[in-house]
């Protein structure tokens, strides 16, 4: 989206988006893979909503802890004010740090700013943190749709 963040998350802000990634990553359902991930996102009325990947028998089924917590805020959101993100914390127990797959940088543009944080925690707190626009340049955003022919 054009907008712009220009909001700081803090030091405390990503604490808390770490611990709650931390505690959604327990509850992940990743029987096939065995590959468990959480997420915690920061709306801009500064709530914290969560969401762990759900996987199923039928393998392409399997929504991402991305996916699953911008969902999640949709839900829970006001209906009166537009839904806004400000930052995301992934967890998992990777020591590769581990990015947002494709599709969900595609969900992710549509709900945060293009300057928004993103950032990868594991269990040995390292963590790396990406802008929205890092993860997915020259996005095709809901703006595009204002220009068809
Ligand atoms: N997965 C996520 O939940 N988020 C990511 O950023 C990467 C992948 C899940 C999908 C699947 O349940 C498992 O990790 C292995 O791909």
């Amino acid at each position: 989206m054009s907008f712009r963040n220009n909001v700081d998350v803090t030091v405390e802000q990503w604490g808390k988006l770490s611990k709650a990634a931390e505690m959604a990553f327990s509850k992940a359902y990743a029987p096939y893979s065995d590959f468990k991930v959480g997420a915690a996102a920061l709306t801009a009325d500064n709530k914290i909503v969560q969401g762990c990947n759900v996987e199923n028998a039928s393998y392409g089924l399997t929504v991402c802890a991305e996916r699953n917590c911008i969902a999640n805020g949709v839900i829970n959101h006001q209906e009166n004010s537009q839904l806004q993100f400000v930052a995301i914390a992934i967890f998992t127990k990777q020591e590769k740090l581990t990015p947002p797959c494709g599709a969900c940088r595609q969900v992710l543009v549509e709900f945060f700013p293009a300057d928004a944080e993103v950032m990868s925690v594991n269990h040995l707190n390292q963590q790396k943190i990406w802008t929205v626009a890092q993860l997915l340049p020259d996005a095709f955003t809901p703006t595009d749709l204002l220009h068809k022919d």
